[in-house]
């Protein structure tokens, strides 16, 4: 089974060939820049970017990967939670290729295709307990086989990936600033009581990020000295040893509150479970931090449970991860017709394919107020 994946869900523009459990090739564009400048994604530039590079990037799939459109068995298509504008210019060109070649048409979970990223070229063993962390989502999930998940708890307000974000914002660093905060708190003791580890005074699994934001808003004002002065200077290859020791700290500090936060909720979902899991996966863009995937390293170890974390260029949007559940779901024999509909952010993805074995009762549960 050769399946074509197509991701324009928020400001990455990517397609990549997967065939038989293994990524053939992908090619991603990223708008970070273009995006930078205003300190968050501009969706209507987003969807425009999506249009003008997306027929480019699946001729250059085409042409380096020695595959033509008609070897394709399969077409999937991100079609959400995310920016309505930009899934519509992935939704029509999967149509469109569906369409013209005959082939079955996937739309796919963007959270669900996440997940399963953790999977890609392994044979992860269910039940799995998954740990999603994106710049919009942040979800505790179990997944009983790849095709069957239940949300346990979510962010209800901000993800993990805003927090970052937000923070990163907070002392002048560049958008998105999550990969900024992980490098200059790398090697810098932590101050654990630096930052609150927000919303953990309850007995549920959902998780509320929004205090942590305004904390690390008010440590800033407090300390000006510590924010960039400008974008340009904060820009272009991260060197940790030009920043101050103090702001480094104040990253690294963070990147504690975040991770335990994130652990001790996880361990919960963990005792919780009627029987332990058969293995732990994590995934989504802010599971390529450094001190989060050691967290869920050194967890996994003590509870004697394998851990699947996804290389961290899978980690972030890409179209591999589209293609790659595409894939699992075209050989179960699901499908979507040309009615397919985009998800915006904050909607629960429906499971409306038809065919497949059965309709699946749970599925992923994106709705989060915040979205
Ligand atoms: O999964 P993703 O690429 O897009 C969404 O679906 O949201 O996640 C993007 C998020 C951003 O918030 C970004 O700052 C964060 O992932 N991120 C990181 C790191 N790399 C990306 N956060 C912390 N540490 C990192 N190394
Ligand atoms: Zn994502």
């Amino acid at each position: 089974m050769l399946c074509l994946g197509i991701e324009t869900s928020c400001d990455e523009t990517a397609v990549a060939l997967f065939e038989n459990g293994r990524p053939v090739l992908e090619k991603l564009a990223s708008q970070a820049d273009l995006h930078a400048v205003f300190g968050g994604v501009v969706p209507e530039l987003a969807s425009r970017e999506h249009l003008r590079r997306l027929g480019p990037l699946l001729q250059a799939l085409f042409a380096q990967s020695g595959r033509s459109l008609a070897d394709v068995d399969a077409i999937a298509v991100a079609r959400g939670p995310g920016l309505l504008g930009s899934l519509l210019v992935g939704l029509a060109a999967a149509k469109g290729l569906s369409l013209a070649t005959g082939k079955p048409l996937i739309g796919v979970d963007h959270l669900h295709a996440h997940l399963l990223a953790a999977t890609i070229g392994r044979e992860v063993a269910f039940p799995a307990l998954g740990l999603l962390v994106s710049g919009g989502h942040t979800q505790i999930v179990r997944l009983d086989s790849a095709l069957s998940l239940e949300v346990l708890g979510r962010t209800l307000d901000d993800a993990a990936g805003e927090a970052f974000d937000k923070a990163a914002k907070s002392f002048n660093l560049p958008y998105p600033g999550g990969v900024y905060i992980d490098v200059l708190g790398r090697g810098i003791a932590p101050d654990k009581t630096l930052f609150p580890r927000p919303f953990l005074d309850n007995d549920h699994l959902d998780f509320s990020f929004s205090g942590l934001k305004t904390a690390v808003a008010s440590y800033a004002a407090a300390h000006p000295e510590l924010r960039a002065t400008s974008l340009a200077e904060a820009g272009g290859a991260i060197n940790p040893e030009a920043w101050p020791m103090a702001l480094r700290r104040a990253c690294s500090s963070l990147n504690f509150a975040i991770a335990d936060t994130l652990r001790i909720k996880f361990e919960r979902a963990l005792d919780r479970q009627p029987a332990p899991p058969a293995s732990l996966i994590a995934a989504g863009g802010v599971a390529a931090n450094g001190p989060i995937r050691a967290m869920l390293a050194d967890l996994a170890a003590r509870r004697g449970l394998p851990l699947y974390l996804p290389e961290p260029a899978l980690c972030a949007d890409n179209a591999v991860m589209i293609a790659a559940a595409g894939s699992r779901l075209a050989e179960a024999g699901y499908a979507h017709d040309l009615t397919l509909t985009a998800v915006p952010r904050g909607r629960k993805v429906p499971w409306d394919y038809s065919g497949g074995p059965a309709v699946r009762a749970a599925s992923v549960d994106s709705a989060s107020p915040a979205q």
